[in-house]
């Protein structure tokens, strides 16, 4: 596995993890494949620089002649290309469709016609839905938010080429992640970076959702462990056994920047909500996976990280199109 292709290459997780693999030289080249839409971004990477271990190539992954480029030359495909965040598919879900679902099967054919070594899906635990209990490797995938009906459908494909084909695929359904990077539309740096500009923080209904949380440089891991010795054909339950109430989380954020509670504001919650994700990790523990589970020492760096780099998410943040017309589209009606 000398050459990977990594796809949403410039994202969160998946610029973390071409991070990790350049510095630790585990491959000895990559090729980034991203759309660069809105939460792609080539500041991710500016590290590499120059580096000739780094290629570029801009494109959708549901552009067969975007991907047929990127994938001519390489041993495997990690997918990480995806509409991520769950509002954006609500008020879009086709363009969770096009990528989370298509996407998937132009590279899935692209892997087979290219007789690549593995596949790698980075997909979700939201494919599971909701649960009091937790989730495991075998149970029914029932999704409840266009997002994670359109993962879960990438999924199936990826264990139909499996089946069908024979490709060597492998699926991480990782838990929710935190850390550097992280477009600030998802929780904790939506709330990091508020909280730092005292704009009101908000948090759906009760507030009393769970998640697990994991943070990036373990999720980045734990799909290389994957990549290189999981058993093809399986989905690996990807977390950290760190379950918190995401109004705990808020708080945690607000306590860390010495700002107050008034901050919060209760709004009208997400249709759909799943109440708690949790997931038994059995299977990527036996391959050796070890996240680290001190949550609220990683939170804490994580804040600082944002309170270090403000001009990387103010450039985000000051964007008309991108972040400030979503912004307004989804929380303009959600006032408490
Ligand atoms: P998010 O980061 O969007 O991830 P996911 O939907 O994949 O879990 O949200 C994490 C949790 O935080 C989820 O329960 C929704 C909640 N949340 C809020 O309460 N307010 C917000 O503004 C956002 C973005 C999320």
């Amino acid at each position: 596995m000398d050459h990977l292709l990594v796809t949403g290459g410039a994202g969160f997780i998946g610029s973390n993890y071409v991070r990790m693999v350049l510095r630790k030289e585990l491959a000895k080249k990559v090729t980034v494949l991203d759309a660069l839409t809105y939460a792609g971004n080539l500041e991710n990477l500016k590290e590499f620089e120059g580096d000739d271990r780094l290629v570029f190539v801009h494109g959708k992954i549901q552009d067969r002649e975007a991907v047929d480029i990127a994938a001519k030359d390489v041993d495997v495909i990690l997918n990480f290309a995806a509409e991520s965040h769950n509002d954006r598919a609500i008020l879009d879900p086709d363009a969770a469709v096009q990528a989370n679902f298509n996407g998937v099967c132009v590279l899935l054919d692209a892997a087979r016609r290219y007789e690549h070594q593995r596949f790698l899906q980075v997909s979700t635990d939201e494919v599971y839905g909701s649960t009091d209990d937790m989730f495991r490797e075998g149970d029914a995938l029932e999704p409840n938010q266009p997002y994670s009906a359109a993962k879960a459908g990438g999924e199936l494909m990826v264990r139909a080429y499996h089946e069908t084909f024979g490709l060597q695929t492998l699926v991480t359904r990782g838990s929710n992640t935190y850390g550097q990077f992280q477009y600030p539309e998802k929780l904790i740096p939506l709330m990091v970076t508020n909280a730092i500009d005292d704009i009101p923080l908000p948090v759906y209904g009760d507030g009393q959702q769970v998640r697990e949380w994991m943070h990036v440089d373990d999720h980045a891991r734990g799909i290389d462990l994957v990549l290189r010795n999981g058993v093809p054909g399986k989905a690996y339950n990807l977390g950290s056994g760190c379950e918190r109430v995401n109004l705990d989380v808020v708080k945690g954020i607000l306590a860390a920047l010495g700002k107050p509670d008034t901050l919060i504001r209760n709004v009208q919650d997400r249709p759909g909500h799943d109440r708690r994700y949790l997931m038994e990790c059995k299977s990527i523990r036996a391959l050796g996976f070890d996240p680290d589970v001190n949550f609220e020492a990683r939170l804490e760096e994580t804040v600082k990280w944002y309170v270090e780099n403000e001009p990387w998410w103010r450039r985000i943040k000051e964007k008309k199109v991108e972040y400030q017309a979503f912004m307004d589209q989804w929380y303009a009606n959600r006032r408490g």
